[in-house]
């Protein structure tokens, strides 16, 4: 589908409702939101200031919402048209209906396939191949989505090298799953096939394996080729979503669950076999084989997610808070996590009607239902990593690990094994201090240790 077919669509849409056409301006903000621009590209090529343009966008999105009956925003939709449009040409004219040149696909009720893209495809076997297919049924709709510019940059960087595993790390709520959906639409055209996978249930790897095959080979059981020469035949993206879920708990991280181990040698193999396809883990915890096989000339690279910076201002202009300037206190308590945010402007909107000074008057950090997200993690350490991690919760500054108080009884190569799994976890920053590292944590997570450590005595 080109962009002269989306203006169609939305201006019929629009027509319908208001009995008036796009003004130029609309034609303008669906343009460039189609072409993945953000709102202070527009404005220069709309000449006009950023400040009307998203005055005028957020009006015409109110109306496409109105109109579809579903949140629609600049982050969604292209998303949303294309998913609209499938919904509707599907019931219309069942299999194989053509819009644009979006051929939609019946048999896979989330995926599109675009026959006529000029796109390097490895497989010329067969001219009636499709030469693009998508299946996100497992992924969550996309959202709002601010920024993470360089984060993009350095992911598409990495896929356009060539890398075959690539892992996202970070707490829950930073973004993950976020970004890589937003990665996704940027990068499509790179691939033959498109897959995401969610390990929320997980999947024991061989029957994993067989639905990645199904979807990837498009063949059904018989004589189904294997994984591998799925990857060498096809460019395929596969995203492993939740990939923590096959992480023991109350062992370092990264550690298999019994019966899971295969899955080590699966991340090891998709790195160091020959093909052009790509693997995308997405886990609160770093896989133990992947410290091996990264690094700056190797195809596995990993990308440690921190959270958003002043854009994060967004989230609470979208929440309604008062008081801009004190906007950055927040997100810096908060360390820039977009879940946690959301969860906090809720809370201020909820009893403090909006006003930020009110709610950071308080000494305590208030924690909200942040701290249920934060057991989940807590839940996952051993006893020594809890040890370690309350002895940083109660040190103000960042602490030298070469000078072990005496109640933690850990001995230093004990002590550095814990470190090394606390960080990969997401939960410890290491900060240099002339010339040491030394160890601190994020101040949401001093507040839980230490609400935790009272509540037991
Ligand atoms: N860049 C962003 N701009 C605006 N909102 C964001 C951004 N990134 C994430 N969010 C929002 O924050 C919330 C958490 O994001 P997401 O689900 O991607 O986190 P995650 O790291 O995948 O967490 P988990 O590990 O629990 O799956 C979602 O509501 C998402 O829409
Ligand atoms: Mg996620």
């Amino acid at each position: 589908m080109d962009v002269e077919e989306v203006l169609k669509v939305a201006d019929d849409l629009v027509f319908a409702k208001t009995e008036k056409h796009l003004n130029h301006l609309q034609e303008g903000i669906l343009r460039g939101t189609w072409q993945r621009q953000k709102y202070p590209e527009i404005a220069t090529n709309c000449h006009r200031s950023e400040a009307h343009v998203k005055k005028v966008a957020a009006k015409l999105w109110k109306l496409l919402s109105e109109t579809l009956g579903e949140d629609i925003n600049q982050s969604n939709f292209a998303y949303t048209v294309e998913r609209w449009l499938f919904s509707i040409v599907s019931s219309h004219f069942g299999d194989n209906a053509q819009v644009g040149k979006f051929k939609v696909c019946a048999n896979h009720p989330e995926s599109l396939e675009t026959p006529n893209l000029e796109n390097k495809n490895q497989d010329t076997s067969s001219k009636t191949q499709p030469k693009q297919r998508l299946d996100l049924s497992d992924a969550p709709e996309p959202n709002l989505f601010y920024n993470r510019t360089s984060e993009l940059t350095t992911l598409q960087n990495w896929i356009l090298g060539r890398n075959r595993l690539i892992t996202i790390l970070g707490l829950s709520g930073i973004g993950k799953t976020a970004l890589t959906l937003q990665l996704i639409s940027q990068i499509q055209h790179e691939f033959d096939r498109i897959i995401w996978r969610s390990l929320r249930n997980s999947p024991p790897l061989a029957s994993l394996q067989t639905d990645l095959i199904k979807f990837l080979s498009q063949q059904q059981e018989s004589a189904s080729p294997s994984l591998i020469e799925c990857f060498r035949s096809h460019r395929c993206l596969i995203i492993l979503d939740d990939v923590q879920t096959i992480f023991s708990s109350q062992q370092l991280a990264g550690n298999y669950q019994p019966g899971y181990e295969n899955y080590g040698a699966f991340f090891k193999q998709i790195t160091e076999s020959s093909h052009n396809s790509c693997l995308i883990l997405l886990s609160w915890e770093k896989p133990r084989e992947i410290a091996a096989l990264e690094g700056e000339n190797r195809p596995c690279k990993s990308l440690q997610l921190n959270g958003l910076g002043p854009e994060a201002q967004e989230i609470f202009r979208e929440k309604g808070l008062a008081e801009p300037e004190k906007w950055s206190e927040l997100i810096d308590l908060y360390r820039g996590n977009p879940l946690w945010l959301n969860i906090v402007a809720t809370l201020i909107q909820d009893l403090f009607g909006g006003s930020v000074s009110e709610f950071v008057s308080y000494d305590t950090l208030f924690l909200g239902d942040v701290e249920s997200l934060l057991h989940q993690h807590f839940d996952r350490l051993t006893a020594s990593e809890q040890q370690a991690i309350a002895w940083l919760a109660n040190t103000p500054e960042p602490a030298d690990i070469s000078k072990i108080p005496e109640n933690l009884q850990l001995s230093p190569p004990e002590l550095l094994k814990v470190m090394q799994s606390l960080g990969r976890r997401s939960l410890v920053e290491t900060v240099k201090q002339n010339g040491r590292s030394h160890f601190t944590i994020e101040p949401v997570i001093r507040e839980y240790i230490i609400n935790k450590t009272r509540s037991k005595n």
